[in-house]
């Protein structure tokens, strides 16, 4: 595989269950004849129900968190492959919410990736990223090989099987500023080295993709396209309306 990008929305707790399958069957319609790769990540109670809508079409199915067990005593939790059940063909691992108010950390993050990539047809989107502190103290790009290392140390890929990287400073989620274009550019680098030194190149190449996500929208879509080692985009609220998306999926796509 040659890097090919993927646009992935995450709506996280903002839609009801009606306005989430709503907003799928006008997603399913707009992505018609898109040509790339895109997913939307609902609610976990809307997931069986948007698996049933998006089933057949341009736009794949993806969940927001998943638990490392596959079965048993563990009340609230949903395993991988109850996910693939479904429909889903991607989840999100750690995201920085998740850290902040669910405590999770990344030795959870790490349990939940290995069973993920046990379950064969789920590629899990691994959420990494500085927050404000780290940034002003000039901590990222330790923080970032730290949090590869504690995510995905001693995970071994097997075949063709797919990880996607997704860098989320914290300071931008939400914040209607995303990163400057050029900063993106050099966090990607120093993701893409450390996983170079944790699996080789050419696993990196073939297995991995490091997408960005904070503050995009149509606006400022154009200045992430074209650069280098920027794989996709994780988007959130820009996410919500059917006709911003696309847009920002069609111009990540150039
Ligand atoms: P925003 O696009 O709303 O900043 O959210 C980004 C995000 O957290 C996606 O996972």
């Amino acid at each position: 595989m040659d890097n090919k990008k993927i646009v992935i929305a995450n709506w996280k707790m903002k839609l009801s269950l009606a306005e989430t399958s709503d907003l799928a069957k006008e997603m399913k319609n707009k992505f018609k004849g898109f040509g790339g790769e895109a997913a939307i990540c609902p609610n976990s109670v809307s997931l069986v129900g948007v698996g049933k809508i998006l089933k057949g079409g341009p736009v794949k199915l993806g969940a927001q968190n998943v638990f490392w067990e596959d079965k048993g005593a563990y009340t609230g939790e949903i395993s991988p492959s109850m996910l693939v059940e479904a429909g889903c063909e991607y989840v999100i691992v750690g995201h920085s919410e998740r850290r902040k108010y669910l405590l999770e950390n990344y030795s959870m993050i790490h349990k939940e990736l290995k069973a993920v990539l046990n379950i064969e047809g789920l590629t899990p989107i691994v959420c990494i990223g500085e927050d404000t502190v780290e940034r002003k103290t000039d901590r990222r790009d330790f923080v970032l090989v730290n949090q590869l290392q504690e995510a995905l140390g001693g995970i071994n890929l097997m075949g063709d099987q797919q990880v996607i990287i997704a860098y989320e400073p914290i300071w931008a989620i939400g914040s209607g500023t995303a990163i400057e274009p050029t900063e993106a550019e050099y966090a990607h680098k120093i993701i893409k080295i450390a996983l170079n030194d944790m699996f080789g190149m050419r696993v990196v190449k073939n297995n991995f993709r490091v997408i960005y996500g904070g503050s995009i929208s149509s606006k400022n879509v154009k200045e992430f396209s074209g650069l280098e080692g920027v794989d996709g985009l994780l988007v959130g609220g820009a996410s919500l309306d059917a006709e911003e998306f696309y847009k920002i999926a069609k111009a990540i796509l150039k």
